[in-house]
């Protein structure tokens, strides 16, 4: 198949697009870079050995979109583009919704014109907020705690709407819980501009020695050990759970969501350990209090996916620590110095 890859030059983009080549599939990638780098594009073409088709431009540019499905015979799209920063999104809510929503929106009027229908949407576990219980499944209640959150919540909407109102659509929304690690070559990876507001690459950098200490967000939550439990799954688990939403969505007409997650619930402090371990390294912490918004316990059920689309998570974190070991020492400023 072709695959159309809006948000390609991403973290989680280019991770798929080795996995789509790996599989078979030939990719097409479109990226603004607004928060991602054009040298992304050459690190991809070396893991997969030839050169891929890339463009430079908003997602929510019709004129682009159309040129690009008249470039290309596109079967399928992945939408990942999109801004993702929660916090800045409650400092700018405005631009959020209007980049997240437009992008979907125009997308899937282009698709629509050109009668490409069938789409596989970036959503996340925060459509879920504070979940009424652990493991999730995908039947819980959905609830946005901020707008990053709403924007999922409301593009699955729209895209529920639209699979009703012609029945020709084939959509998966891919529920994605939290992708950690790197591409074993050491070549692609997470690459947050400033200080990380993640876990992982926090741990990584203050590993590398480019932040004194980690600040470990509260250990009064009603969990193991007081810390923040979450399901972190290597974003290699998560590429391929993409190859196997693309190889299954022509059999299932209509919309679908999936947990994309191992199951298994990791606190932060045993995220520490683990990664101390994986890679023997020291990673310095101090408990400082919870950082607002912060829920206690958020993993999934990830029967559905195992079950309909035929996909589990089969690494294991301390891989996922040892891989992104591997690309925060072999880049230590990103992809800034290429
Ligand atoms: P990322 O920021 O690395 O990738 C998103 C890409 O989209 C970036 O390269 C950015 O430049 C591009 N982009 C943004 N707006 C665009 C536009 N208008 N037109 C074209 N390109 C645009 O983020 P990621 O971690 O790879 O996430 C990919 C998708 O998965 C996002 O939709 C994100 O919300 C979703 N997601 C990510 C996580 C996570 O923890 N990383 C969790 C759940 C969901
Ligand atoms: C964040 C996003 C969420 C997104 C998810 C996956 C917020 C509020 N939410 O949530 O929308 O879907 O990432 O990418 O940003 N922690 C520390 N110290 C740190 C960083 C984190 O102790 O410096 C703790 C947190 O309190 C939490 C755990 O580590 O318990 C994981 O944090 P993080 O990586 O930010 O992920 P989420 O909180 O799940």
């Amino acid at each position: 198949m072709k695959i159309l890859l809006t948000g390609g030059a991403g973290y989680i983009g280019t991770h798929t697009a080795v996995q789509f080549v790996a599989a078979g599939h030939s990719v097409v990638l479109l990226d603004s870079l607004v928060n991602s780098r054009p040298e992304v594009v050459a690190r991809v073409e070396r893991i997969v050995g030839h050169s891929l088709a890339y463009y430079t431009g908003d997602c929510a540019d019709p004129k682009l979109l159309d040129q690009i499905f008249t470039d290309h015979d596109i079967d399928v799209v992945v939408h990942f583009a999109g801004l993702k920063a929660v916090g800045e999104s409650v400092e700018q809510p405005l631009r959020y919704y209007r980049n997240n929503l437009d992008c979907a929106l125009t997308l899937c009027e282009v698709m629509e014109a050109r009668g490409v229908r069938r789409l596989v949407f970036s959503s996340s576990a925060s459509v879920y907020g504070t979940p009424e219980q652990v493991p999730i499944p995908e039947t819980a209640s959905l609830h946005a705690a901020n707008p990053y959150g709403a924007t999922k919540l409301f593009v699955e909407r729209i895209l529920a709407d639209l699979a009703v109102a012609n029945p020709a659509w084939h959509i998966v929304a891919l529920r994605y819980f939290n992708p950690i690690g790197a591409h074993p070559s050491g070549l692609i990876g997470e690459d947050p501009q400033g200080i990380p507001n993640n876990l992982f690459p926090y741990i990584a950098q203050v590993a590398a020695g480019r932040r004194d200490k980690l600040r470990v967000f509260g250990d009064d939550y009603p969990t193991p050990d007081g810390t923040g439990v979450r399901d972190y799954l290597h974003v290699m688990d998560l590429a391929d759970g993409h190859v196997a939403a693309v190889e299954h969505i022509a059999d299932q007409a209509g919309w679908r969501g999936y947990n994309l997650g191992t199951g298994q619930g990791v606190s932060v402090l045993e995220s520490v350990r683990t990664f101390e371990q994986a890679t023997g390294s020291h990673v310095p912490y101090e408990v400082v209090p919870r950082r607002p918004g912060d829920i206690a316990e958020c993993y999934a059920d990830p029967t559905r996916a195992r079950e309909e689309l035929g996909w589990v998570a089969r690494r294991t974190i301390a891989e996922a620590c040892a891989d992104a070991w591997r690309w925060q020492r072999e880049n230590p400023n990103g992809y800034a110095a290429d």
